[in-house]
């Protein structure tokens, strides 16, 4: 039931899964939802996209190496090189979930190009919430949930850490409010028609 399900979104919204894409052969209606779809991604409205999509919207790829400053700061990431064909989000603040090795960890997520240290170039990390191991290399899947903020130039990086221990406090809210926690079989988080997150499609 679950693969007939996600058959079906692939063929509806092939480009959010990856993936050849197929946008010619769609009807009117369909490439309409899914141009919305992609507006609402590339507008940083995950959640929004989630509740019309069914599920999550996602990006997956390999973890690769940064600047290691993160660790510095008490808040490792892991830089994700995004596969050809996924709709990134508006860059910003998520908190959502990383899968990794079939299992789901609480997450907080920045796609942007970190001002505070004077980067220029866009890059999609995650901080895996209690967490602590060293996963270079590896293929992760980034599950948004909502976004919580812009990014910012934060003066130092005492404040841009007071920032980080402030998101992580609200994401773990937001996740704790979601009252349920995904299972290790299931392969997406789905929405219900009413906002409400949901482990499998109704
Ligand atoms: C949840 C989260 C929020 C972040 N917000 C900002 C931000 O607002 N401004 C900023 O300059 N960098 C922000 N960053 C990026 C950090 O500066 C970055 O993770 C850190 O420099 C580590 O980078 P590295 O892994 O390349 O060493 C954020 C990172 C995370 C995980």
């Amino acid at each position: 039931m679950l693969i007939l399900f996600l058959l079906k979104i692939v063929n509806t919204f092939n480009f959010s899964i990856g993936g050849e894409s197929s946008f010619n052969n769609m009807s009117a209606d369909t490439k309409r939802r899914g141009a919305d779809l992609k507006e609402l991604i590339e507008n940083g409205q995950v959640y929004e996209a989630g509740i019309l999509q069914g599920f999550a919207c996602n990006v997956r790829g390999a973890v690769v190496e940064g600047n290691r400053v993160g660790r510095k700061l008490g808040y490792p990431t892991a830089n994700l090189k995004v596969m050809p064909g996924f709709v990134v989000p508006a860059q910003g603040v998520y908190v959502g979930f990383v899968k990794l090795d079939n299992r789901w960890f609480k997450s907080m997520i920045n796609i942007g190009i970190r001002p505070t240290l004077d980067q220029h170039n866009v890059t999609v990390e995650a901080h895996i919430l209690e967490f602590d191991r060293d996963i270079y290399g590896q293929t992760i899947e980034i599950h948004f949930i909502r976004r919580i903020r812009h990014e910012m130039r934060f003066p130092s990086l005492e404040a841009l850490k007071m920032q980080l221990h402030s998101d992580r406090r609200k994401s773990l809210t937001i996740i704790k409010n979601l009252s349920l926690f995904p299972k290790e079989n299931d392969r997406v988080l789905c929405f219900s028609k009413s906002g409400q997150l949901r482990l499998k499609p109704e």
